[in-house]
């Protein structure tokens, strides 16, 4: 038999006949048109995701009410006017060979635009924990207009060609909100000491929807296990009420878990989690059930989530993120050719984050087609060039892989002998491996193609006049800020590049000037092997987003690590033994001290612009060369570069 023999075998459920049981789990998408309608950019991206041929994709969020929505360009089906754009959606994961289901949602208090309107509603009136803003009470008759909503909203589903609708009863939205203690304080039949009593409104809801789509109609509920927060129900407790949901017309138990407020935004797990970490909660909903279940958690490798059905885990595996940094992963791994998988490394940034934090539409850090499929061109270019791309960081990388699959002639350029640029270091610091694999993977595809590598070059003003490019993409990174600092010149100080690559040894009683992602993550990898560290960053909060995945493990790493962290407070003079830091005015002195390490910045290395100019060879900047960020930005305009070449 296959290794993938359980993830590929078919599945009937009601009427939805599903050719395989990978599934594609809801993603908000930030591209649906400003009126709720689905919009081109909605099809594209579903398009290419159909491709990858996953048995069911369930859509991102669609709204069942206009008050209980996060946003305007979410997608709707509060009316029969979204009934055509819904339908375009089904059509094209039909034509694909995928079965789709409509995920229709409430968001109750989780929503920062209803909560600005005055106008989110939810099951009682406690602040949101993720906005920190209070809705109003739900009546009793706003309780059954919303049953009501959710069940007209399944119905739209199923007239739009859907094979099946899911219910979001998950990650802190409304109808979590009924079931968690923590939201729901109600007095009447809809609140209750157990979570047996605080289930009425949830099965209101499938029976509604029952009611409204027939029998034989497949309906999904997607909810979170556990809520992973202090106070909120366990699994134990979800097992209480599951059987009922089963009873209510429940056909799948999607096993998602955790909520929006639940710390390190374990719901889109960083890193930290290895593939399939949560498949034993999957397990506890398949143990009092007798319908499928699909398990969801930082799933990469088709072949782990085959264990996963063959140990009887569960029935489905849904694959999120791992469909937006390759959607055709499960193509790759049934051609027998896993090593061109291109794995997610779920560092959130281009997808959950960048929604959340209000950066934009989805993205991928590492999969630059990601939520720009509409522009993504498929080649080949219209008159092949010359092109050089200097420097082989993500953004050289990703310049060079493109402009190579459009068709140009394609030499890539560094100076270094090793390929990745700042990957090498970044890799380093605990849970970071990944970013190696990751940047060894975009190495490998680019050897793989027609890109001529030369390492150990360094392009100059000679090399440019001599070989005479039509094109360059410049991508020479960025380097170190060395602050102006008293003492900073002394045999003690040292920066973070030369620590994380090993050049220089960590001594017992470590400073680093810097704060930023590179001084904690330094500070981080210090710190685990015992050495004692203070963190010295100018500004008052750290710009190391507690909020984010990653920022919240590093975060609690370093606390747990005893490191100090300094904010607010300027390095003013290297001693002896010793630093002088001004901490709101105030002078301190950290001693003893044998280290001093730089990690204050980066500014962009780009002094070859000029020389492009005088020479009148036209070039784009890319990456840190431009403006040093992330990586995010570098495979962005790496093959935005490469896409403008026509
Ligand atoms: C410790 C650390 C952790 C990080 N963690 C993250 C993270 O978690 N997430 C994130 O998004 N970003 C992270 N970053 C930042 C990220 O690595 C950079 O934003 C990204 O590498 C920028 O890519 P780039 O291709 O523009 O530049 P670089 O990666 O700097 O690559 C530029 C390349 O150009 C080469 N080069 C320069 N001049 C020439 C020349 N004249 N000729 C030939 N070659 C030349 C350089 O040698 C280098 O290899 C981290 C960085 C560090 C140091
Ligand atoms: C960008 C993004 C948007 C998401 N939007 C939704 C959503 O609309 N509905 C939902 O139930 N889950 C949503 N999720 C959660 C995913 O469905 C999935 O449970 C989560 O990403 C964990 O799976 P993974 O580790 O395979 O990515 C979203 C996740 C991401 C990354």
């Amino acid at each position: 038999m296959s290794k993938l023999s359980h993830i590929l075998s078919p599945l009937k459920i009601k009427s939805m006949e599903l050719p395989n049981r990978v599934v594609m789990p809801p993603m908000g998408t930030n591209l649906g048109n400003a009126d709720g309608t689905v919009s081109a950019e909605n099809i594209a991206y579903l398009k290419r995701r159909a491709k990858g041929q996953p048995g069911l994709i369930i859509t991102e969020i669609t709204g069942v009410h206009p008050d209980g929505i996060v946003s305007p360009n979410q997608l709707a089906a509060y009316d029969d006017r979204f009934i055509p754009g819904l339908r375009q959606m089904a059509e094209v994961a039909h034509e694909a060979g995928c079965m789709i289901a409509l995920q229709i949602h409430h968001s109750g208090r989780e929503s920062l635009y209803m909560l600005g309107k005055g106008k989110a509603v939810a099951p009682s009136a406690i602040p949101s924990i993720v906005f920190r803003a209070t809705p109003r009470e739900m009546t009793i008759a706003e309780i059954k207009e919303v049953v009501a909503a959710f069940g007209s909203a399944a119905r739209r589903a199923r007239e739009a060609g859907f094979d099946a609708v899911e219910i979001h009863c998950a990650h802190g939205y409304l109808l979590t909100q009924f079931l968690s203690a923590l939201s729901n304080q109600r007095t009447d039949e809809y609140g209750g000491t157990t979570l047996k009593e605080r289930s009425r409104f949830v099965l209101e809801v499938i029976e509604e929807i029952r009611r409204q789509v027939g029998p034989d109609y497949p309906i999904s509920i997607r909810i979170s296990a556990e809520e992973f927060i202090k106070g909120g129900y366990s699994v134990d407790d979800m097992q209480t009420i599951l059987p009922d949901m089963v009873k209510a017309g429940a056909d799948i138990i999607h096993a998602s878990f955790g909520t929006h407020g639940s710390p390190g935004g374990i719901t889109q797990a960083p890193a930290e989690y290895v593939p399939g970490f949560n498949a034993w909660l999957a397990r506890k909903v398949k143990d009092v059930v007798d319908v499928p279940v699909i398990a969801v958690g930082r799933f990469t490798d088709p072949s782990c989530a085959d264990e996963v059905i063959a140990r009887g885990d569960a029935d489905l595996v849904a694959f999120g993120r791992q469909f937006l940094s390759d959607p055709d992963f499960l193509i790759k791994a049934k051609a027998g050719r896993p090593e061109d998988i291109r794995l997610c490394i779920a560092c959130n940034q281009g997808c959950i984050e960048r929604e959340m934090l209000g950066e934009g539409n989805i993205r991928c850090s590492i999969n630059p087609e990601t939520g720009q499929e509409s522009i993504y061109p498929e080649g080949p270019a219209a008159k092949s060039k010359n092109i050089w791309v200097v420097g082989a960081g993500p953004a050289g990388l990703t310049a060079a892989a493109e402009a190579s699959r459009l068709g140009h002639k394609v030499t890539l350029f560094e100076k270094n002998n090793i390929l990745g640029g700042q990957i090498r270091y970044a890799q380093v610091p605990p849970h970071k491996e990944i970013y190696g694999e990751w940047i060894d993977w975009q190495i490998g595809q680019v050897r793989k193609s027609k890109v001529e590598i030369k390492n150990d070059t360094e392009v100059t003003e000679s090399l440019l006049r001599e070989g005479k490019p039509d094109y360059v993409i410049l991508a020479t990174g960025g380097q170190k800020v060395i602050p102006p600092v008293a003492g900073i010149d002394q045999p003690f100080v040292c920066d973070a590049w030369q620590i994380l690559d090993g050049r220089v040894a960590p001594k017992e009683n470590v400073v680093i000037i810097g704060g930023a992602l590179i001084g904690m993550e330094t500070a981080d990898f210090l710190s685990e092997k015992g050495v004692k560290v203070t963190v010295v960053e100018m500004l008052k909060r750290s710009p190391v987003l507690k909020i984010t995945s990653h920022g919240y493990m590093l975060h609690k790493r370093l606390r747990e690590k005893n490191c100090d962290m300094l904010f607010g407070a300027e390095v003013k003079a290297i001693g002896d033994g010793s630093v002088d830091v001004d901490l709101a005015g105030e002078k301190k002195t950290i001693a003893p001290v044998d280290q001093v390490i730089i990690a204050a910045g980066m500014k962009p290395t780009d002094k070859l612009k000029g020389v492009l100019s005088n020479l009148e060879i036209p070039f784009t900047i890319v990456g840190d060369a431009h403006k040093c960020r992330r990586i995010l930005e570098a495979t962005e305009e790496g093959a935005r570069a490469a896409w403008a070449l026509g």
